[in-house]
């Protein structure tokens, strides 16, 4: 699978989307579009990237019962997402309907299947303490990795930092919390430049305000994308 930068667009409304990829010109990257926009726009919007030329990771992180999550993939394998994916502590049998709902609706090549293994919001107090999980972090994030592995989907979200752990399952790694060096971390605490992510083995970075929020928002993607893929 190649290695890609992909766009977080944490945009509000379609006009704001389309008014920041006129900014990119000729180029047409892949794009993560998630909950805010999908919830607001649906799938027309992602109809009319797909038209335009994007590549899309949908990100809906669908967890549910495993004939939902089934029925829900078609829909979703239809829209011709080149990427999408669930929670992976719905369990190896939701993973794998996710992956045969997605298989059908795509009819073609099925879309790449990530999990979601703990989110970033979750720490160790909360998994002690709200969920009643005995085992760390870190004894979680491998298991679940290896439970999508199971289930035949393709990779994990991860820090890049967790990459090299997660290649060596074999596995793709799609990994948030990319700043360019000199950038502000914001709300991101475990950062990575791309060039870093690289050298760690991330298959994909998803990077959102280092490019959305930089002044000239091409040549930030292009120095991603130089450090990164090169
Ligand atoms: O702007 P920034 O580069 O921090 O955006 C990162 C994107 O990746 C956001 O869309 C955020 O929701 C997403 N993400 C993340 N950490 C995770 C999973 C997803 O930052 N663990």
């Amino acid at each position: 699978m190649g290695k890609a930068v992909i766009i977080a667009c944490d945009f509000s409304s379609r006009e704001e989307l389309f008014g920041f990829l006129d900014k990119l010109g000729e180029y047409k990257p892949f794009l993560k579009v998630g909950m805010e926009l999908y919830y607001k726009e649906g799938p027309e919007m992602v109809r009319e990237l797909k038209r335009r030329g994007y590549k899309i990771f949908l990100d809906l992180k669908l967890h549910d019962i495993p004939n939902t999550v089934y029925k829900a993939m078609r829909n979703l394998g239809s829209l011709g997402v080149d990427m999408t994916n669930v929670h992976a502590s719905g369990g190896i049998k939701m993973m794998s309907e996710a992956k045969r709902g997605l298989l059908e609706g795509s009819k073609g090549e099925a879309p790449i299947l990530i999990a979601v293994t703990q989110l970033t919001s979750t720490d160790a107090d909360m998994l002690k303490n709200e969920l009643l999980i005995g085992e760390t972090l870190e004894n979680t994030v491998r298991t679940y990795a290896l439970n999508a592995k199971k289930a035949g989907l393709d990779g994990v979200v991860c820090s890049p930092l967790e990459a090299p752990i997660i290649k060596e399952l074999d596995l793709v790694s799609v990994t948030p919390g990319i700043r360019l060096a000199g950038d502000s971390k914001d709300d991101q605490k475990r950062i990575s430049t791309p060039a870093l992510a690289k050298e760690l083995g991330s298959t994909y970075i998803v990077v959102g305000r280092s490019i959305t929020g930089a002044e000239d928002v091409k040549a930030a993607y292009l120095r991603c994308k130089k450090e990164f893929e090169d």
